[in-house]
């Protein structure tokens, strides 16, 4: 089937890094048949367009073959729509219709600030989409819950729920969506995943570039609601989860529902919590000059139910840190056994998984070797050459494959977790400054 890709926000900075980069693989793989409309404000036509990507070709198309990259480029019309203006959807319905013939769908994937949604779905009737079109939804979606649930709303009366696509892109990793085979395709694994062996648990996701270019964006919403309600919930959810009744998106979605149900912020949650802003953030474009917005947070919190209560979570994440890394790590308690005493300290069980930039399972065992004690480490490499996760989802989009898309129950849920930390931080004043290309805040 011929697919109608509409991308608003298409010289935005996620544009740029993730979604233009992924379509373009998406097509050189030849297997659809798709067209491209880049929509953004700028007064391109489409020789501009083109211009401004063959800049960016040089720095973002891992692909540098310039075959291909033309024949990308050929798959591309620009189209010029003012968010507000309705007469602009109008004209861009109009393309859509001559470009995707009698049986094609349309995708609209928006690559615009949240607060620009509502604009989108003041405006989008006037496209006259088909049943069968779909639009992707970024994230953050909304801002907490009472608008999370607003803009559902609006969404309900615009489109049907089969034709709505939440987006969170660390479901579309290979490593993330690994965890679930992990856990539940092997047998010596879930034993053991309880509070009855696991110590505590750390899920960070720890980026070495700043904001850059999205200030204005960042100021809205703050590394709690950037990372924390999203992505580092959502891997909270696949590590602790029950088994699934089967492999879609509803079972597994049900699943992810009761863990934040009975997600708790302790009761001085206030001790657990440290939010951080690297210095040099009130210099960035785009932001206030005494913003206390967070580029850093970490917190504790607790799963109340059988298999995890009494085991600590921490969930971390930050901007301008030493360096890029996403993991999970279970740390397992201490057997303080004597008979091991004359070997030195048995150390604790870990398992490591390793999301980006590496995808590897790390178990960490202890041995002897001649007299000694030692750790071993025992290693599932699945290399660093998977697909981007754009890639895959936008890919799972055409063909309909709802799966690694998020339930608007599940996003409801998680804004429910956050609400007393959102509250925390809109009331404190204080924020702890920390080194660009350090560990994080130094917190006593
Ligand atoms: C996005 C955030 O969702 O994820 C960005 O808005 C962040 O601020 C990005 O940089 C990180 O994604 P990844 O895949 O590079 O870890």
């Amino acid at each position: 089937m011929k697919t109608v890709f509409v991308l608003f926000g298409s010289t935005g900075d996620l544009a740029r890094r993730k979604i233009l980069p992924s379509i373009f693989e998406i097509c050189k793989s030849g297997k659809d048949d798709i067209k491209i409309i880049a929509v953004g404000r700028r007064d391109f036509d489409n020789n501009d367009f083109y211009e401004y990507l063959w800049n960016l070709g040089k720095e973002f198309f891992i692909d540098q073959n310039i075959d291909n990259i033309n024949n990308f480029i050929k798959k591309i019309d620009y189209q010029k729509v003012v968010l507000d203006k309705q007469e602009d959807y109008i004209k861009l319905s109009e393309k859509i219709n001559d470009l995707k013939g009698k049986n094609g769908q349309t995708i609209i994937h928006l690559s615009v600030s949240p607060e620009h949604y509502h604009l989108f779905l003041d405006n989008a009737k006037a496209m006259n989409l088909d049943k069968k079109d779909k639009v992707i939804f970024e994230k953050p979606f909304g801002n907490d819950l009472n608008s999370s649930i607003e803009l559902n709303n609006k969404i309900n009366l615009v489109f049907d729920e089969e034709q709505v696509y939440r987006i969170d892109h660390y479901l579309g990793k290979e490593a993330v969506q690994n965890i679930i085979f992990f856990r539940f395709a092997n047998l010596i694994f879930e034993p053991i995943w309880n509070n009855k062996y696991i110590d505590n648990i750390q899920i960070f996701a720890n980026e070495s570039i700043g904001v850059g270019d999205r200030g204005d964006y960042y100021e809205n919403y703050g590394a709690i609601k950037d990372m924390l309600q999203n992505h580092l919930l959502q891997m909270l959810t696949l590590v602790s989860i029950e088994k699934p009744k089967s492999f879609d998106a509803n079972s597994i979605s049900d699943e992810k529902i009761k863990i934040l149900k009975s997600i708790k912020l302790g009761k001085n949650f206030e001790k657990d919590i440290i939010l951080g802003q690297y210095k040099g953030y009130l210099q960035e474009k785009g932001v206030g000059t005494n913003s206390k917005t967070e580029t850093y947070v970490s917190i504790k919190l607790e799963i109340n139910n059988s298999r995890f209560t009494g085991i600590p979570i921490y969930l971390t994440t930050g901007k301008c840190l030493k360096e890029k890394s996403t993991k999970i790590i279970i740390n397992f308690k201490n057997i303080s056994d004597s008979l091991f005493e004359s070997f030195g300290n048995i150390k604790n069980n870990k398992i490591e998984l390793e999301i980006q930039t590496d995808e590897n399972i790390n178990i960490y065992f202890n041995g002897k070797i001649d007299e000694n004690r030692k750790e071993f480490k025992s290693k599932f490499e699945k290399g660093t050459n998977t697909k981007e996760a754009y890639e895959k989802l936008i890919k799972d989009c055409i063909d309909g494959n709802k799966i690694l898309f998020t339930r608007f129950d599940v996003l409801q849920e998680s804004w429910i977790v956050l609400n007393d930390l959102l509250t925390y931080k809109n009331n404190s004043n204080h924020i702890n400054q920390y080194d660009k290309g350090s560990d994080g805040p130094i917190y006593n």
